[in-house]
């Protein structure tokens, strides 16, 4: 069965969609990518539709990655049933997640994406938003994402399996 992942910020148009390829690239290279799906979103939908913002996909592209596909989404509570493990963005995309459904967002379902970063501190476990800054804030983050998705790509076997059912 596959398992799915949802990555989510707040436009869908810069952090969770680099985060959608970077993954999606990943998860080829380690042969998982029949077994895990993943797909992205924002909590505001101002942007639904649109392609990724020019600065992030321009990032991806200078790294050898195919921005072209990406399409922004809006979250909604139906995201809780149909994906396995959400991760936010920063914290005030997991607060807005959780407050939209108090009583279906579990705990264990809905963490930071950059739990999993090995270089995450306490008072560093966000993904920065890029959309006010330049070039070097997409790159920081596209950094922070690639170390990030590395890690979780190791963990993801390990988290299908556990999955409640
Ligand atoms: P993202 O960045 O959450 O990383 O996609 C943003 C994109 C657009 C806006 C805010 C953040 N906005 O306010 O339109």
């Amino acid at each position: 069965m596959t398992y799915r992942v949802a990555l989510v910020c707040l436009g869908n148009i810069c952090r969770s969609p680099m985060a959608h390829v970077v993954l999606d690239e990943r998860l080829a290279r380690a042969g998982l990518d029949d077994r895990v799906e993943v797909a992205s979103s924002g909590t505001g939908g101002w942007h639904e539709g649109e392609s990724m913002d020019r600065r992030a996909a321009a990032v991806l592209r200078d790294a050898g990655y195919d921005p072209s596909r990406h399409r922004a989404r809006t979250f909604s509570t139906d995201w809780y049933a149909e994906h396995d493990l959400l991760l936010a963005m920063d914290h005030s995309n997991l607060a807005d997640m959780v407050d939209q459904a108090p009583t279906v967002a579990q705990q264990s379902q809905v963490r930071l994406f950059r739990e999993f970063d090995p270089l995450a501190r306490e008072g560093d476990d966000e993904v920065p938003d890029p959309w006010y800054g330049g070039a070097d804030g997409f790159r920081d983050v596209l950094a922070m994402i690639e170390r990030t998705t590395d890690a979780l790509v190791e963990q993801l076997p390990d988290l299908a399996r556990a999955r409640p059912h």
